[in-house]
């Protein structure tokens, strides 16, 4: 059974608008302002822009290709790949590594989805009405530290997004970005529009962004910027190439990865703008780390004309993009399991989603219970989870990737799939990924070591 038996995208446009879904998530709206304000913010963002160009686009293009041209699962598209190139079958590793770089983000992913899904209820019940700063920081700490409460948000999570996935593409995974995508973007950016003539403090915002201090500079500032690259793109665990399976032959790649990667980076940055100009208006702090956004944005919406309802909106896109996203994580594990017949789709579904649950109670509970619990020295399971999968194995998958389209891939392949692109650029996108992709990625990580 070929990944076309469980669906196909119905046009470019429809898996443009699911891989941005894919890659706008928490990743943008969440994680990127509170790790660029943990990182100083200017070196922090040119570092994370330079590493989307040259190494997330390259390797977004190359996943893509592997994908459609392999037309089933990540693991198996890998083995066909592999053995219609005369390569190692070994290079299947990227698909097994993948599944479990999976399983690791999907775990923790929805509880922090979760929270959002609770902040939607919170803000519709209008519980930050006229809120100060101290509050709305209370709030945030009452809830976190409330197991039952994480762990009932992380099961509605992850329980919407199985039953999407559970569906298949066509009636689950399109239905739902069609619905949601438009609805974020609009809301994005009247809330851009909205930070801009309000809170008074939107250049700040911006030139913390935008201007990098030299002194804030560190090695780890790159090497966060780069796990937030990949992180960001969905890129380096399968989930694009999953995607790319269910890609007609029709639509061209490179102009697909290069409008996702850009839609992801405006919306990281258009983030950033909403939430910098709030926690400056208000004397947060920016380097708050992971409830940045549910204690500047709950300010904000409580002292607004309307913003009950704008916050609500707001948390509701949120959990939107966050779905988008998930279902996205859980695929390449889920098509795994359901191909050549060995399970029913749902079947599949339910039980890489009970597993992911499972393992995500570990991150549940690393806000409370296990509070003072580290798996890795210095890091909760939570920060655990997060760092061995967006900084070791998504870029360490990138690595792969790129060196086996750049190596050992057969040209023929390469151009039947690339048939748009020119002579150039054909050129320029082989030699980044022989060198300059895996060399970047290598050069970051032994940078992190030495230091
Ligand atoms: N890119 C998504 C975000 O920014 C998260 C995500 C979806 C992801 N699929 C992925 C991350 C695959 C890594 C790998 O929120």
């Amino acid at each position: 059974m070929t990944a076309s038996s469980s669906g196909m995208w119905s046009s470019r446009l429809i898996f443009i608008l699911a891989a941005a879904g894919s890659a706008v998530g928490l990743g943008n709206i969440w994680r990127f302002p509170y790790v660029a304000g943990e990182n100083g913010g200017g070196v922090f963002v040119l570092a994370y822009l330079l590493c989307i160009c040259v190494i997330g686009l390259p390797i977004m293009i190359a996943e893509i290709v592997l994908g459609r041209a392999g037309k089933n699962s990540p693991i198996a598209s890998m083995k066909i790949m592999a053995r219609d190139s005369g390569a190692n079958p070994a290079w299947q590793i990227i698909g097994w590594m993948g599944v479990v770089a999976g399983f690791m983000i999907l775990s923790f992913y929805s509880v922090i989805a979760g929270w959002a899904l609770a902040y939607f209820l919170k803000m519709i019940q209008g519980a930050f009405l006229g809120i100060d700063a101290d509050s709305a920081n209370r709030v945030f700490e009452d809830f976190i530290s409330n197991p039952h409460r994480l762990v009932f948000w992380h099961t509605i999570f992850m329980a919407i997004t199985i039953f999407i996935t559970s569906r298949g593409v066509g009636q689950g995974l399109e239905r739902a970005v069609k619905l949601l995508m438009p609805g974020l973007f609009l809301l994005l950016i009247l809330l851009v529009i909205w930070a801009a003539s309000s809170s008074g403090y939107f250049l700040k915002g911006i030139s913390f962004l935008f201007s990098p201090k030299p002194e804030d500079f560190s090695g780890d500032s790159v090497f966060l910027a780069m796990g937030q690259a990949f992180f960001t793109l969905s890129l380096g665990m399968g989930a694009i190439m999953a995607y790319g399976a269910y890609l007609p032959k029709s639509a061209g790649i490179a102009g697909s990865a290069l409008t996702i990667g850009v839609l992801d980076t405006l919306v990281a940055l258009l983030s950033g703008m909403i939430i910098f100009p709030i926690v400056f208006a208000n004397g947060l702090e920016p380097s708050a780390g992971p409830g940045l956004m549910f204690v500047s944005l709950p300010l904000a919406f409580g002292n607004m004309v309307a913003g009950q309802i704008f916050g609500a909106l707001f948390f509701l896109l949120v959990s939107f993009a966050a779905v988008t996203s998930a279902i996205s994580i859980s695929e390449p594990a889920v098509a795994w399991l359901s191909e050549k017949g060995k399970f029913a789709r749902s079947t599949s579904a339910y039980t890489i989603g009970f597993l992911a649950w499972l393992l995500g109670l570990g991150s549940a509970f690393s806000f409370n219970l296990m509070s003072g619990f580290t798996l890795l020295p210095e890091k909760s399971f939570f920060d655990s989870m997060d760092f061995l999968s967006n900084n070791v194995l998504l870029p360490f998958g990138g690595i792969l990737i790129s060196l086996f389209v750049g190596w050992r891939l057969k040209p023929e392949i390469l151009l039947d799939q690339l048939p748009e692109i020119s002579r150039f650029f054909l050129g320029l996108l082989i030699f980044s990924l022989r060198f300059i992709a895996p060399g970047a990625i290598f050069l970051v990580f032994a940078m992190s070591f030495l230091k």
